[in-house]
């Protein structure tokens, strides 16, 4: 059993169009727990930070400034095999690979603007841990 955490962020469209209950909902009623949250604009070299893998690709100027369109809504989500399976939750980021029943599936049609983000890797959730909640104490488990 792998008892895991993964960072979500529900993006500027999906809090901009209501939907973080029902984003919310798809963790809970698979089990999961949201043990950090917060609604908040971010800055600039945050979003820059967060998304550094995909610096000089030619989406990430249009990314990082659609983050900065509104309110996000970050969380810590845990739960068994989170990592893989919030991003199954999440479905494929090109819409036409996003199953029906997966988030982006039901609620996006745009490579971009595809209402949320999850860590990918036991790395990358440690990383983006640390920079959207410094203050929390995040015990890293194998
Ligand atoms: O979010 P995910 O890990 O599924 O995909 P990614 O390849 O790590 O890309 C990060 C984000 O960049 C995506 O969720 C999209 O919002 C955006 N993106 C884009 O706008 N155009 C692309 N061709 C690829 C990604
Ligand atoms: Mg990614």
């Amino acid at each position: 059993m792998a008892i895991e955490q993964t960072l979500v962020i529900i993006k500027p469209d999906g809090v901009k169009r209501g939907l973080i209950g029902q984003v919310i909902t798809r963790y809970e009623q698979k089990g999961f727990h949201i043990i950090a949250g917060k609604l908040m604009m971010a800055e600039r070299e945050t979003i820059e930070e967060h998304y550094i893998e995909h610096k000089g690709k030619p989406f990430y100027e249009d990314l990082v400034n659609y983050f900065l369109e509104g309110v996000i809504f970050v969380m810590v989500v845990e739960g068994e095999n989170a990592i893989e399976l919030v991003r199954r939750i999440h479905g494929n980021k090109d819409p036409k690979e996003a199953l029906p029943g997966t988030i982006r599936g039901d609620f996006s049609n745009s490579t971009t603007r595809n209402i949320v983000h999850a860590s990918d890797c036991k790395d990358s959730v440690k990383r983006e841990i640390e920079i959207w909640f410094p203050q929390l104490e995040y015990i890293y488990k194998k």
